[in-house]
């Protein structure tokens, strides 16, 4: 039987729309509206796209963005002057700064400036700290994991004592999403580029989250029926017969693996839409927490 499709634009649409009209109701009570600072370095087109769709979504339910775009030189000094100077900003409730950054930065040193209450990609290191942690609670959830659990929820996935594995292993996806199912009571594995037997490991799961950057690897003979199945990925490949010449495709072979799965999220049209909307609500709960803090 063929896969239920899990359609994130439609679940994202809905939570922007949530948001919107939460913004209204503040700026209509004389609040500010929520804000949004983005840090750019360097020029690398994803990147920038990125950047640039983030702040479109911000504009359009009503939170201000505010865009810093550096050129690729920028010395850490300066970029740690600027994240502190947004740290102190009122009307800058929210800090993201796009990762990667350009090699001779530390992003260390850089995520340690923003203040935790501004912490919005929940990237610092005390808001991961307490994600690792039982009975913790991090002010803010990293974006994509968050938008991961929530596609899962939607399908109604079964998180109790489920096999979960989480192909990939990245500070912003991997590592998070496997503490976020862990907290939900799944079993996890997490896999690398030394697992032996990725396909046997794979096929034990019934949820598998795709996280690795490798244009379609995951085939059908890779996953369980009836699995949950995730796709985080995000690879442009060449595409000679499209007008652009490439195309976007993600971790999971799509049209294979949709044969066998229980439920599918494609990429593109999955988790994308979530990573945004996800830093919406963020930048909501940071504007809520400042006005608290008064
Ligand atoms: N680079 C890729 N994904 C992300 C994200 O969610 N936040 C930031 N800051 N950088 C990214």
């Amino acid at each position: 039987m063929a896969a239920k499709i899990i359609d994130g634009e439609a679940v994202a649409s809905r939570i922007r729309e949530e948001i919107k009209a939460t913004v209204a109701e503040m700026v209509a009570n004389n609040q500010s509206p929520p804000g949004l600072a983005t840090v750019l370095v360097g020029e690398n087109p994803a990147s920038q796209q990125y950047v640039r769709m983030k702040q479109n979504r911000c504009k359009k339910v009503g939170i201000q963005s505010f865009g810093y775009n550096l050129p690729a030189e920028t010395s850490q000094e300066e970029v740690e002057k600027l994240v502190s100077e947004l740290g102190s900003d009122p009307k800058v409730h929210g800090i993201l700064v796009q990762l990667p950054l350009p090699d001779h930065l530390d992003e260390e040193a850089v995520l340690n400036t923003i203040p935790l209450h501004k912490d919005i990609d929940g990237f610092h290191p005390v808001n991961i700290g307490r994600l690792t942690m039982k009975g913790r609670k991090p002010l803010f959830i990293p974006c994509t994991p968050a938008g991961v659990i929530r596609l899962l929820e939607e399908v109604g996935a079964e998180f109790d004592g489920a096999e979960a594995v989480v192909l990939g292993r990245s500070n912003i996806v991997g590592m998070p999403t496997a503490l976020l199912l862990i907290h939900k009571n799944a079993t996890v594995t997490i896999c690398h580029s030394r697992t032996k037997d990725l396909p046997g490991v794979c096929r034990k799961a019934d949820i598998l989250v795709a996280a690795v950057g490798r244009p379609q690897m995951v085939k059908a003979d890779w996953v369980k029926p009836g699995a949950f199945v995730i796709d985080v990925g995000s690879n442009r490949v060449d595409a000679p017969d499209t007008e652009k010449g490439y195309r976007w495709v993600g971790d999971v072979d799509f049209d294979d693996v949709k044969e066998v799965a229980g439920a599918l999220s494609p990429s593109p049209g999955g988790v994308g839409p979530m990573t945004i909307a996800g830093l919406l609500q963020n930048t909501l709960r940071a504007a809520q927490i400042a006005d608290e803090m008064k």
